[in-house]
């Protein structure tokens, strides 16, 4: 029995995201986690939401149908005397902010990597975003059973394109049609792998030393050679797995295997109950003074990472995500936000247990939460009881698409103005006021944001808008003193605009001008991030 204490409780919290290129096989591997963990019964039932990235009305026409994505949002799962909370990331090709903010509130990353392929344009600017954050990173190199990269050429990549140290905890042996299965390096283990034709059921046979006769059935001459060769080369080259290094970001455990096959997900998930981090105390303000919220703190905290809409037209309601930071919470609670001062009771909170939604009726540091609510709570509040602490802001990041958006009917314009304020407070899309003229600016990191905004504008505000080239490629806020940000205004009265919060961003044609700029006003900062909240 575990004894209920907010930090007892925290310390059984493994709350990560998964990070991947499309096609890497984030959903199968999200699929085989959730069997493993005894989460699901069957394959598919997670498949069938990886379908959305088909096509993009496919992906429109599920998310109104809801349910769905909500409840995918966040998958809870009890195992192995631990709580693991699988905040999912958008499937799509597309980035959107979602995916950013998403990893904000998870203390640790599993980095899939298709074994053909290593690291891919997405893997690695999702990479950035946990560096940005520390975050611990665990790396899953999947798809062993086709024909893979040679694992040196894969762990270099590692090294070289991400700057981590690579610490394999196994090494493969052989792969494709010759895949014979991993070789635990810290215990000497061999883990056989049998393909089988069928997705959804332990199967492979037992592992065995490999210093044993019984090597013999699964490895021969030639493969024992070539596989103990290269673990001995592997563990002379890479430092070895340093658990601190890891939780300070600097290293990251490799795990191989097929998550198709449901090869290898069971060391992974065992890895992560073993090195991923618990909820540890974050940085927060209260009543203006630097303090840290501790998992074990007997106030309940948390700040909303995520707002989602319900696309029901007849209901305006949304779910706000919150991730807890600590004490314990109570259905029925009440809570304030702390820019508004506004209390909410949470009566009807839900819990994200696989595919089903539940009421909670208690959750602590490392849980999501979803609140429905009519508009009170936006991305970037905070949440306590007393209303006075206040967790460092969420990340906003600059744009890497900006469009002018107009509306069809002109006498629609007023309508416009408070539509866009409104997806821009929800996290849709960010929103861009240039000091002259009347122009909206909005910006996104990923076309699908634009897509969303479009059908949420026409659905829910009943406003059908064109997205126009905008004259500008990159937004940047300005920091630095009053006098210096109004001097270089001033001077740049063309590019400059204001967000939905009133500070000064810079619109600039290129990033050249970027630089340009930055030198010859270097007591100001041109920033690609803003933190919320
Ligand atoms: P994603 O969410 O990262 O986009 O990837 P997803 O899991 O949807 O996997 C992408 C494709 O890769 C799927 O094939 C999936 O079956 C396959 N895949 C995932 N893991 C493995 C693995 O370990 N081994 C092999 N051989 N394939 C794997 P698909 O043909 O696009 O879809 P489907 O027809 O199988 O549904």
């Amino acid at each position: 029995m575990s004894i209920h204490t907010p930090a007892a409780e925290a310390a059984r919290r493994r709350t990560f995201a998964i990070i991947s290129h499309p096609d890497a096989g984030k959903t199968t591997l999200t699929e085989n986690l959730l069997l493993t963990g005894g989460a699901i019964r069957a394959a598919g039932a997670v498949r069938a939401r990886g379908e959305q990235r088909r096509t993009r009305s496919d992906w429109m026409k599920i998310e109104r149908e809801r349910g769905i994505s909500v409840s995918a949002s966040v998958m809870t799962f009890d195992h192995a005397g631990l709580m693991f909370n699988l905040l999912d990331t958008p499937g799509h090709e597309d980035f959107s902010e979602d995916t950013y903010r998403t990893l904000t509130a998870a203390d640790a990353a599993v980095m899939v990597l298709d074994a053909a392929k290593g690291i891919e344009p997405q893997t690695l600017k999702l990479f950035e975003v946990c560096r940005l954050r520390d975050i611990p990173i665990i790396t899953f190199i999947n798809k062993m059973d086709r024909e893979a990269l040679d694992p040196f050429e894969l762990i270099d990549e590692i090294a070289s394109k991400l700057a981590l140290d690579p610490a394999p905890l196994y090494w493969p042996a052989g792969s494709g049609g010759r895949f014979k299965g991993v070789l635990d390096l810290r215990r000497q283990q061999f883990l056989p792998y049998a393909r089988k034709s069928s997705t959804d059921e332990e199967g492979h046979p037992d592992p065995v030393a490999l210093k044993s006769n019984a090597i013999s059935t699964h490895l021969d001459p030639d493969e024992l050679g070539e596989l103990e060769e290269g673990a001995m080369l592997v563990q002379e080259a890479a430092k070895p797995f340093d658990p601190q290094s890891f939780l300070e970001g600097h290293m990251t455990p490799i795990f191989f295997g097929s998550a198709l096959r449901h090869f290898g997900v069971n060391q992974l998930l065992e890895g992560l109950g073993a090195y991923a981090p618990p909820p540890k105390a974050v940085k927060a303000t209260r009543a203006g003074d630097e303090t840290h919220v501790a998992p074990g703190d007997a106030e309940v905290t948390g700040f909303v990472f995520k707002v989602q809409a319900n696309m029901d037209p007849n209901h305006r309601d949304r779910i706000a995500f919150l991730r807890l930071c600590s004490g314990e919470f109570k259905r029925g609670m009440k809570l304030k936000v702390q820019n508004t001062g506004r209390q909410l009771s949470v009566n009807s909170p839900i819990m994200f247990f696989a595919s089903d939604r539940e009421l909670a009726e208690e959750a602590y540091a490392g849980d999501v939460i979803g609140i429905p609510n009519h508009g009170v709570l936006r991305v970037g509040d905070s949440l306590s009881e007393t209303g006075a602490l206040r967790f460092a802001g969420l990340p906003n990041f600059a744009p890497e698409i900006l469009r002018r958006v107009r509306v069809k009917d002109p006498l629609k314009a007023k309508h416009l103005k408070k539509a866009l304020e409104g997806l821009a407070e929800e996290g849709v899309t960010q929103l861009f006021r240039p000091i002259i003229g009347s122009d909206f600016i909005v910006g996104a990191v990923g076309q699908l944001q634009f897509e969303v905004m479009a059908d949420r504008l026409s659905g829910e505000y009943d406003l059908d808008v064109i997205f126009e080239a905008a004259p500008y490629a990159e937004a940047r806020w300005l920091s630095g003193s009053d006098a210096d940000i109004e001097d270089f205004g001033s001077k740049h009265r063309t590019a400059m605009a204001e967000d939905i919060d009133g500070q000064a961003v810079f619109l600039a044609k290129s990033a050249w001008e970027i630089g340009y700029v930055s030198e010859r006003f270097p007591k100001l900062s041109f920033e690609r991030t803003k933190e919320r909240g």
